[in-house]
């Protein structure tokens, strides 16, 4: 079960022009910049007091983040859940038939260990499992 929202993802065009906005309009403070390429984003992670929010700039048109900007545009991306052992909440929905898009977990910000639920399943929104990957 969650423990907690970890954050909210929002796809963007410019990462770096995001931050800015977000710093001005909210006050959020850059946590983390990073390049994840087998994801094919550059990702961003602000604090909001003890909030998270996660901006995404796709590193190319055909990578999941891309696709989604050409259909959808900017605005929200996905609900990241915290939870104790994405393993054990892969397995708990799997044995309930819902629809996953990461059978297994990979590595996503600050090394955590991150797995995405098919938006299929949840009524629209794309939902990802964080939990500390060491
Ligand atoms: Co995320």
């Amino acid at each position: 079960m969650a423990l907690n929202v970890h954050h909210l993802g929002i796809a963007v065009p410019d990462v770096d022009a995001a931050v800015l906005v977000y710093s001005d309009l909210f006050g959020a403070t850059l946590e983390h910049r990073e390049s994840l390429d087998d994801q094919g984003v550059l990702a961003a992670s602000l604090l909001v007091g003890p909030s998270r929010i996660e901006l995404l700039e796709p590193l190319g048109e055909d990578t999941p983040v891309g696709r989604f900007l050409a259909k959808r545009g900017p605005g929200m991306h996905h609900v990241a859940f915290e939870v104790a052992d994405v393993v054990a909440e892969l397995a708990r929905l799997r044995a309930h038939d819902v629809q996953l898009i990461d059978e297994e977990p990979r590595r996503g910000l600050f090394g955590l260990q991150v797995a995405f639920v098919h938006p299929e399943a949840t009524g629209g929104v794309l939902a990802e499992f964080v939990a500390d990957g060491s």
